[in-house]
């Protein structure tokens, strides 16, 4: 392990080489519900630009954590830092503003407005500068350019632009949704298992579009889709009552005994590490 010294002999930084501080940093967080220790004292570093998985047995504490890191439960203890700022006591409309965008969040989409209508609102509403209303009809078409841009760039096709929200297939509004998450430009997304409900066919299709956003934020991805996992993550945490046993490559996590361990028992989390 050349370059790693001696402070870390389990979480092997793997993937791609980064100097940069983490672009979300969280420090011994700690999440109870009544006596459960939902999050036990966890750490996890996100490198800027990295897609990193977290996967775990059902009832592991994944989704507590999306709402621990995105704001929506707060922490009992620890702390949480976004590209060095301290926002563990930041509300979570604040931390979006901060950069810190949660995907698979249906609510946000208007579903009687147009795509095109959802684009804009988002762009609009995450555009920091003034509108330059001494030029309304200039700043309205920045608005469309950037919302026309958006959809290109997340696949949707020119004509569902025109189409309600609520009338998209939908592999098409887990599109809409990945756009609206992306129209804040955040430097950190969460996905919250984005391929949930989806067939083979569709996941395989976002996962290309994950794949194309690549570097464009750093990503935390839960996802109970291994294939998906293994194939998109430059690292992976394995998360087992709350903490985490152990992260690394997917190569690393694949060969990890304590990891193989931990999800005997588990028979659909299982099947994929041992296959592969
Ligand atoms: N709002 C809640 N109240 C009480 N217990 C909860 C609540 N949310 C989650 N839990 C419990 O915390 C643990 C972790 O849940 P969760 O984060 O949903 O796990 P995962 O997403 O990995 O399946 C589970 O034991 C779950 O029952
Ligand atoms: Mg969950």
């Amino acid at each position: 392990m050349p370059g790693t010294g001696t402070a870390q002999p389990r979480h092997v930084a793997g993937g791609r080489p980064s100097s940069d501080a983490p672009a979300l940093q969280a420090r011994a967080l700690v999440k109870r519900f009544g006596a459960l220790v939902a999050t036990d004292k966890l750490s996890l570093d996100l490198m800027p630009g990295e897609i990193h998985a977290v996967i775990g047995p059902n009832g592991a504490g994944k989704s507590t954590l999306i709402h621990l890191l995105a704001g929506t439960l707060p922490a009992d203890a620890g702390q949480l830092r976004l590209n060095g700022t301290d926002i563990t006591r930041l509300a979570a409309h604040r931390r979006v503003a901060a950069g810190l965008s949660r995907s698979y969040q249906i609510t946000n989409v208007f579903k009687r407005f147009t795509v095109r209508d959802n684009l804009l609102l988002a762009v609009q509403a995450h555009d920091g500068g003034g509108l330059g209303y001494w030029r309304p009809r200039a700043a309205q078409r920045g608005l469309y350019d950037a919302a026309h841009a958006l959809a290109q760039e997340c696949g949707l096709e020119a004509e569902q632009l025109a189409r309600r929200a609520d009338t998209l297939p939908h592999g098409e509004q887990r599109k809409l949704e990945f756009a609206l998450a992306l129209a804040a430009r955040p430097s950190v997304l969460l996905l919250d298992e984005p391929m949930a409900g989806m067939g083979p066919d569709e996941t395989a299709r976002l996962a290309d579009l994950i794949e194309s956003m690549r570097g464009r934020a750093a990503m935390l991805l839960v996802e109970h889709d291994m294939e998906a996992v293994f194939r998109l993550a430059d690292r992976i945490s394995v998360l087992v009552y709350g903490r985490i046993i152990a992260t690394g490559t997917p190569e690393q996590i694949r060969n990890d005994a304590a990891v193989r361990q931990a999800y005997l028992g588990d028979e659909m989390d299982t099947r994929p590490l041992v296959t592969t």
